[in-house]
């Protein structure tokens, strides 16, 4: 077992003050999120505008985008919509703003890690299960799979739960096979920064090349103001995106 408990305790406090104050929220929605890499959906011509089979033939819907060095990349995170702190009740996760940003700008695939058992649209009710999956060391079941052998470089987002990575993203992590690839983490956090998770996932996944990561504030990625854009841009500049 590599989870590493010494990530947990430096953030605790701010988590346990945010999960446990009564902070007074709205009442969640229900809002569906997707568990799918999304698929390229390619419009067939009617027969008449065919002029060019060359045009079809080089399509294929099944292998990964490539960036302009040929290298293929998978945006991977886990978000959660619902009620949240700081942001009331939303359709969209603070990290997945992040996401799909990334994903947009680099060309990738996005695949959302999300569990079977789907966590409380209660903040407080999340906090709860969230809480106990950490104390077990968990690995709540995922919904989906993603084809990993065909991406060289994968982003993996996340919020920080409780000082840590959500359970869920060790699943993953135990899931597929890094050895050989790029790992670039981003988490967004509300007071954590990155809580000591890019060295976790480091130590996790020897075999990977793990890349210095981005923090954004869960609110900031929730409003997704020029500046933060801006921010997120600067990164991968500096990672040569
Ligand atoms: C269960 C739970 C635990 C959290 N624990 C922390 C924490 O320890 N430190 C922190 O800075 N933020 C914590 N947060 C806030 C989230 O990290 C923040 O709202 C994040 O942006 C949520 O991302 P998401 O909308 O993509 O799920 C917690 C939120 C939840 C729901």
């Amino acid at each position: 077992m590599k989870h590493k408990a010494s990530v947990i305790v430096p953030s605790l406090f701010i988590a346990l003050a945010m999960c446990a104050c009564g902070i007074s929220l709205p009442a969640p929605d229900t809002a569906e999120t997707s568990n799918t890499v999304e698929e390229t959906v390619i419009e067939q011509p009617s027969d008449e505008t065919i002029t060019d089979d060359s045009t079809f033939s080089s399509l294929d819907e099944t292998a990964a985008p490539t960036d302009s060095d040929g290298r293929n990349i998978l945006v991977a995170y886990f978000s959660r919509a619902d009620e949240n702190y700081n942001v009331g009740t939303v359709e969209k996760g603070n990290t997945q703003m992040i996401a799909e940003y990334i994903a947009g700008e680099v060309g990738a695939d996005s695949f959302h890690i999300e569990t079977v058992t789907p966590y409380p649209a209660n903040y407080e009710e999340c906090c709860d299960t969230a809480k106990q999956e950490l104390a077990d060391n968990a690995r709540p079941e995922l919904s989906g799979t993603v084809d990993m052998e065909q991406y060289d470089i994968i982003f993996l987002g996340y919020p920080i739960w409780w000082g840590d990575m959500p359970m869920a993203v060790y699943t993953f992590m135990d899931s597929y096979d890094f050895s050989g690839k790029t790992v670039i983490p981003f988490n967004t956090h509300e007071g954590s920064g990155a809580s000591g998770t890019y060295s976790a996932i480091e130590d996790y996944l020897p075999g990977a090349q793990v890349q210095e990561g981005l923090a954004v504030q869960g609110r900031d990625a929730q409003e997704f103001s020029n500046e933060t854009q801006q921010s997120v841009r600067d990164w991968l500049d500096e990672l040569g995106f």
